[in-house]
């Protein structure tokens, strides 16, 4: 098969042989993309395709492999399946190349053949790493090579069955002129190895650095491509490390591990909660326990509110949760429970750099807001969820059980819900008290 360059449009698809500033097709300026196109040197003659019926298709179970780190076998839907290709993508330094070294490492005692591809670092420093981290560093193959043919013909020969490519952004494939890190390179590259995955049915972990921007040309052009895009982001405080699945063809998305990055590498955290939740021994207002679902798992999470005078212009500032929800919900405060905010400035902040997404905070935010208004502490052993409506109604959320079994997991002795999450049977330790209003919500704070 030979290759040839070509240009082609991101917009419609057109291809010239020559570069040019301006779309032959639609018109459009700097549209036009490196990539390659496949010619047969004789016109081959094309195999006759034919669809089949769903029920008729071979269903083999996918064979899945356990990383012996529960938190990314969480996240990865039940551990690492053959031939699926991973993106870990993430911010340089966080801790890709640490972490897939020791899953590496975990997996060279039950997998015949991994092997580590670096092409960021020399063979000696990843060796060097290895050793720090305990990996057993005789089952685990290295090889530090960045062009892809060389890449496809070592796993032509030596079939491993589990690959680290780290990281994508230096690969280049000679089929292309343009630099390694380019759009059309990092999508060349990485295509080629995911045909060849594909085709041998080897699992492919790749590494991509993102920045916080996420402008530089990486894994976001990828993730069309792959099975799963796990990202590693980092808490406020740098100690913890958070990996979500942003989609995942073999699990749920929004699945998330907790890891801490030690002297020793990444460790597990095998009870969030309890990190999120270490609050001082005295009693503060503005401050109230919430329970947000992250993935499947409840996470215990600490809100605090703060108001004060307001010199100038009120200002609404908020971390962690949306800014016009919370102007939203202090609008229904004055409304529907006649507590205003006007002339003051009000602060909501998620402790911990947790980002909560869901409406499930909505009461809690309230309660914090009511708490430091008041300057009453809300008692410690109180857990608060609900959704706040506009009419002031409180409205469930999914989970509910769930919710207070964890809130009684971690010793709240009393928890204000929404009415319609009230559980069929409690779970033991807690007292649940449904609300379906916001003023009559607010009475307990
Ligand atoms: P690294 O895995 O090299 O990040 P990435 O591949 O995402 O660029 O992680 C580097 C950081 O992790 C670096 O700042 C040092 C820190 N680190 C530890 O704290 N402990 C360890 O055992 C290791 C290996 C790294
Ligand atoms: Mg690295």
């Amino acid at each position: 098969m030979k290759q040839r360059i070509v240009y082609v449009c991101t917009r419609c698809g057109a291809s010239t042989r020559q570069w040019r500033g301006q779309c032959p097709g639609c018109g459009v300026w700097n549209t036009l993309e490196e990539g390659v196109e496949n010619r047969s040197a004789s016109r081959p003659r094309i195999p006759l395709v034919q669809p089949i019926a769903a029920s008729n298709v071979d269903l083999a179970p996918d064979v899945r492999v356990e990383t012996k780190s529960p938190e990314l076998d969480r996240v990865l839907g039940g551990g690492l399946v053959a031939g699926a290709i991973v993106l870990v993508g993430g911010e340089p330094g966080i801790g890709k190349s640490t972490l897939l070294l020791q899953v590496l490492g975990n997996l060279s005692g039950t997998v015949p053949g991994v092997l580590y591809v670096t092409g960021e670092e020399s063979i000696h420093q990843v060796a060097l790493r290895a050793q720090r981290l305990g990996v057993a560093a005789d089952s685990v193959r290295l090889l530090a090579e960045t062009r892809v043919e060389s890449i496809l013909e070592v796993l032509e020969r030596e079939t491993p069955r589990i690959v680290v490519i780290d990281s994508i952004q230096t690969m280049f494939t000679e089929a292309l002129q343009s630099a390694p890190g380019s759009v059309a390179q990092v999508r060349e590259s990485a295509a080629c190895l995911v045909r060849h995955a594909k085709n041998h049915a080897v699992s492919v972990l790749l590494v991509g650095h993102v920045t916080k921007d996420g402008a530089i040309a990486g894994p976001r052009v990828l993730e069309h491509m792959v099975d799963t895009v796990l990202y590693f982001e980092s808490e406020a405080d740098r100690r913890f490390r958070v990996i979500r699945a942003v989609k995942n063809r073999f699990g749920a998305a929004n699945e998330l591990g907790l890891f801490a990055m030690t002297g020793k590498g990444l460790r597990e955290v095998r009870n969030p909660s309890a990190i999120f939740l270490a609050r001082g021994a005295e009693d503060v207002a503005g401050s109230v326990v919430t329970v947000v679902r992250e993935g499947s798992r409840p996470l215990l999470v600490e809100i605090q509110a703060l108001v004060d005078d307001a010199s100038g212009p009120p200002r609404r500032l908020t971390v962690g949760i949306d800014q016009g929800r919370l102007n939203m919900l202090l609008a229904v405060l004055h409304r529907h429970a006649g507590i205003s905010t006007q002339g003051l400035d009000v602060y909501a902040n998620v402790v911990g750099g947790v980002r909560i997404a869901e409406t499930s905070a909505d009461l809690a935010v309230l309660a914090a807001v009511r708490s430091t208004l008041a300057t009453r502490p809300v008692d410690r052993g109180l857990l608060v969820f609900g959704e706040v409506g506009l009419a002031g109604e409180i409205r469930p959320v999914p989970g509910g059980e769930e919710r207070l079994r964890e809130g009684a997991k971690h010793g709240f002795s009393r928890a204000l819900v929404p009415v319609a999450n009230i559980p069929r049977c409690t779970p033991s330790g807690i007292e649940v008290l449904g609300v379906d209003r916001v003023d009559r919500a607010l009475d307990f704070i």
